[in-house]
């Protein structure tokens, strides 16, 4: 099956300003395509347009908010989404959570994850689109350190096989896929995961890291989403990111 050009394609990446999100932003750009930056932090954005150039246009705006979904899938007509954006959660115990932080991951990534894709269902986006959810390995087995984020990321998966779903029983053409990727300490989110785990087990990180093996990139990231959107032969509703590749999700 032979791959899907994206050159002059424009793609809509939440969350682009830091970790896995530039670096899906400067996958999707080397790859040809326009990209539309989304996250709240205007200066971070500007740094990764000096990097990328003018094919990279940063947007400062909530990515959870109730009306950027549809005000931007107005104004910038994407064929490609990524919605990425996540907030860190705080890393505890169960009991030490409030109510507050134990949901902040439904309040910010399920929240956007639900707004956008129910957007890309109404409008519709174009015939041939792609949109990608990043939920999380977390889904698969849990989080214990990180309140209500293994749920929240489960439920990421489910919106996006829920849509994919319907995008089939309405004849939209919009493919709709999840990926899970492994923890790794490449971001600031997942380094203080990391932290957090290692000091659970009474090991220091440099040890944790020893034992959990390789670690993902962010390079890897981008890599991967790229090929989830230009490889029609990656066809499941799920996938799994390891350092080793990408993997259909059990
Ligand atoms: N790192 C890991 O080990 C790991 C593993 C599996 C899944 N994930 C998931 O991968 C995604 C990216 O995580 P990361 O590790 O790259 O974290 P990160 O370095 O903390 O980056 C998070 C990004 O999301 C943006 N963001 C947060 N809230 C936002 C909001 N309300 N509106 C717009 N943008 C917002 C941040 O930008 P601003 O703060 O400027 O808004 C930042 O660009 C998250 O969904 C995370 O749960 C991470």
């Amino acid at each position: 099956m032979s791959t899907t050009d994206i050159t002059g394609a424009t793609a809509l990446v939440t969350g682009a300003s830091r970790g896995f999100g530039s670096g899906i932003a400067a996958a999707l750009s080397k790859a040809g395509a326009r990209v539309v930056g989304v996250a709240r932090d205007h200066e971070q954005l500007q740094r990764l347009h000096s990097e990328l150039g003018d094919s990279f246009i940063p947007v400062a705006a909530d990515a959870a908010g109730p009306v950027t979904a549809g005000q931007l899938i107005d104004a910038y007509r994407p064929s490609i989404l990524v919605l990425n954006a996540g907030a860190a959660p705080l890393t505890r115990p169960l009991q030490h959570h409030t109510w507050q932080t134990f949901s902040q991951n439904w309040d910010v990534d399920v929240q956007h994850v639900f707004r956008w894709v129910r957007e890309a269902l109404l409008t519709p986006l174009d015939p041939g689109s792609t949109v990608i959810t990043v939920s999380s390995g977390a889904a698969l087995r849990g989080s214990p350190l990180s309140g209500g984020y293994a749920g929240a990321k489960a439920a990421i998966r489910f919106i996006t096989a829920y849509a994919a779903d319907e995008s089939d029983r309405a004849d939209l053409d919009i493919r709709f896929r999840s990926v899970l990727p492994q923890l790794t300490p490449a971001t600031s989110l997942g380094s203080a995961a990391v932290a957090a785990y290692a000091a659970r087990q009474g090991v220091d990180v440099a040890r944790y890291l020893e034992t959990a093996g390789p670690t993902l990139t962010i390079e890897q990231v981008g890599s991967a989403v790229t090929t989830l959107i230009t490889d029609p032969s990656h066809d499941r509703n799920a996938y799994v990111l390891t350092p080793g590749g990408l993997s259909p999700a059990p």
